[in-house]
Formats: C-alpha cells, structure tokens, sequence
C-alpha cells in the first residue's frame, strides 16, 4: 500500500477542468518563450479559453467570456 501511495505522489497530474484552465499538479519543467527553464513543483494553471492577461496562466477571465470547452 505504502509503495503504492508513494507511485501516486510521483506522478505528476494534467486535468482539463470543465469550461476552465488545464491544471498542471505534481514534478515537471517548464520552458518558458524566452527558452528559459524552470524546475516546478506544485500546481499551475494554464488559459484555455485564450482571454487570460496573464497567458499562459489562468486568471478567471474564463468565467467572464464564459467559455465552453
Ligand atoms: S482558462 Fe481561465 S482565463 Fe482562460
């Protein structure tokens, strides 16, 4: 069970919320425009809907232009 528990933690997640972002949680590496890479571990939000000021991360303006997706 431990060892289960441990193989779950270790996998890093990617969920398309409902007419929302794509949620990213877990270990991965982002590449920036730029070229610039970072080491991440947690969670983040990535616009969907394309209406974000904030790209590529979610700001909610998603529930504004009530995008479907
Ligand atoms: S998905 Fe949230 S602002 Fe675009």
């Amino acid at each position: 069970m431990e060892d289960a528990e441990k193989q779950q933690t270790d996998i890093t997640e990617a969920r398309i919320i409902k007419n929302g972002p794509l949620m990213i949680r877990g270990k991965f590496l982002l590449r920036e425009s730029t070229g610039e890479i970072g080491e991440k571990n947690g969670e983040i939000y990535l616009c969907r809907c394309g209406k974000s000021s904030n790209k590529p991360f979610c700001d909610d303006t998603h529930k504004k232009v009530d995008f479907i997706g």
